[in-house]
């Protein structure tokens, strides 16, 4: 196979070949263990002189990832917050790929723009945030947080007198940035790409690991009330999914001169239901938030969202221009201006047709779903002797680890540890373990559309079952000399 273009006439072929495999797998993974089966079949890793063709190739790869995927797609992975992709998603990214448009801008394709300024609409309706914002989707959370803390960085710097996407930051006090112990290390990835130093965050919590101090935060304003400040509020923290007080940090940092960003990636969804829509009270009222596409919207990988109350700070951080890019309308920025990358895919092709098929109403069912199981786990974890809740269940993240009598308090780090190995090689369920004050424990969370009770109730009696394999093994390395 010299040239593509001599595999030309397969491409039907090579879509019916991935259409048809693709079915399978997936019409296998509501009762398929998570982990990955073998990895037997490997994809050729030497670089080929002569190629196979398109049809061989796909099947290799098929064949590679029937053996070797992690069953991430469907529903029983807990471990990070994934979703999976809704049939509507699904089939809106092959589109995607099918049609192959830049989203850069309105010249480039006008398409993708109409569908990403819908997109975009419709999301900050779902979520509560004004009309008036701008915003961009982004490859995911981490990007988002960079988009929205950029927008912070250029009004800090703007409030000094420089522009410092121009003249950068280098004659600039450093940044006081102020969050609670909920803030997740994208933010401060997304800190530390800016050039702001991630150690220049400071973390404002009763205990250094939880929801924030507002007296702490109001002393620390007012500390600094010569100089503009950015807060980090957290709407959905990712070991217990609780929330920052956006409303009361907002009102704060009212009296003084702040930018509030507020990283929802999860979060954000609370919005979404009568039932939860309190624990982001007074985000509308944020400088920036941002949410993930991948996790509670369920497109596939990879999508989040930024949205910054004026659209002028958003634009200044990315606003870029050549001769041969052609102009942009002010009314209408190039979504490429708006964010990191300028040649862009269209992901919003797959956010569009997931709302489209399902609406408010039916991710407002999806959600209250995933709240009740989250809440029947609780429960179960309640109700069980060996097994102990490490936090309040507010969302759809549940926080135990295993606590059988008779085991101290010293071997509960390590027999959780193991505990969490067991449970990943064992596959019906996946979630491993975190950190959480300061004890090992576990953190399920539910986000993906395909989960129901039976997958759930696989949480609570995994571990149990295991739990006494993971005492025998510690126990046993500890009684080997
Ligand atoms: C609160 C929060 N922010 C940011 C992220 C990072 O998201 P992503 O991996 O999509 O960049 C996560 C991921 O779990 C998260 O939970």
């Amino acid at each position: 196979m010299p040239d593509p273009l001599a595999d030309h006439g397969n491409l039907g072929a090579a879509l019916r070949l991935a259409a048809k495999e693709a079915e399978a797998y997936l019409a296998r993974i509501d009762d398929e263990p998570v982990r990955p089966p073998s990895r037997r079949a490997q994809p050729t890793s030497s670089l080929p002189e002569d190629g196979v063709g398109s049809l061989a190739a796909l099947s290799e790869l098929i064949a590679a990832s029937v053996d070797g995927t992690t069953r991430s797609a469907g529903p029983r992975y807990f471990h990070f917050v994934m979703g999976g992709g809704t049939p509507a998603a699904v089939g809106a990214d092959w589109l995607t790929a099918a049609v192959d448009q830049n989203s850069y801008s309105w010249l480039s394709s006008p398409f993708a723009s109409r569908v990403e300024q819908i997109s975009i609409a419709w999301l900050q309706e779902l979520f509560g945030l004004p009309a008036s914002w701008s915003g961009v989707i982004t490859t995911g959370a981490t990007m988002a947080n960079f988009v929205g803390l950029a927008a912070a960085r250029r009004w800090w710097g703007l409030e000094q007198g420089v522009d410092v996407e121009s003249a950068g930051t280098s004659g600039l006090p450093p940044m006081t940035i102020l969050s609670s112990g909920y803030v997740h290390v994208s933010a401060l990835r997304a800190v530390a790409m800016l050039g702001l130093g991630r150690d220049r965050v400071r973390t404002l919590s009763r205990d250094g690991a939880g929801r924030v101090d507002l007296d702490e935060m109001s002393v620390a304003l007012r500390e600094h009330d010569s100089e503009p400040v950015v807060i980090i509020a957290n709407a959905g923290d990712v070991n217990t999914g609780d929330f920052d007080p956006l409303a009361d940090i907002v009102a704060l940092a009212r009296e003084h001169r702040v930018w509030v960003h507020v990283d929802g990636a999860f979060g954000l969804f609370a919005a979404v239901s009568p039932k939860t829509r309190h624990l982001v009270k007074g985000v509308d009222l944020a400088d920036s938030v941002i949410a993930d596409g991948h996790k509670w919207l369920n497109v596939p990988y990879d999508s989040g969202f930024a949205f910054v109350r004026d659209p002028t700070y958003q634009a200044g951080a990315f606003g870029t221009s050549a001769a041969y890019l052609g102009a942009e309308a002010a009314a209408r920025p190039a979504f490429g201006n708006l964010g990191p990358e300028m040649s862009r895919r269209a992901r919003s092709l797959a956010v569009w047709a997931t709302l489209r098929a399902y609406g408010r109403d039916g991710y407002r069912a999806m959600v209250e779903r995933h709240l009740g199981l989250a809440q029947r786990v609780a429960e179960q974890v309640d109700a069980a002797p060996d097994l102990e809740r490490m936090a309040d269940v507010t969302l759809n993240v549940i926080c135990f680890r295993y606590r059988p009598p008779g085991v101290s308090e010293a071997q509960l780090d390590e027999i959780n540890r193991r505990l969490g190995e067991l449970v990943l090689e064992d596959g019906r369920v996946y979630f491993g373990t975190t950190v959480y004050d300061a004890k090992v424990c576990f953190r399920p969370a539910i986000v993906n559309w395909r989960t129901r009770e039976d997958d759930v109730d696989l949480i609570v009696s995994t571990v149990r079952e295991l739990g006494a394999r993971a005492v025998a093994l510690v126990e046993g390395a500890r009684a080997r000399p």
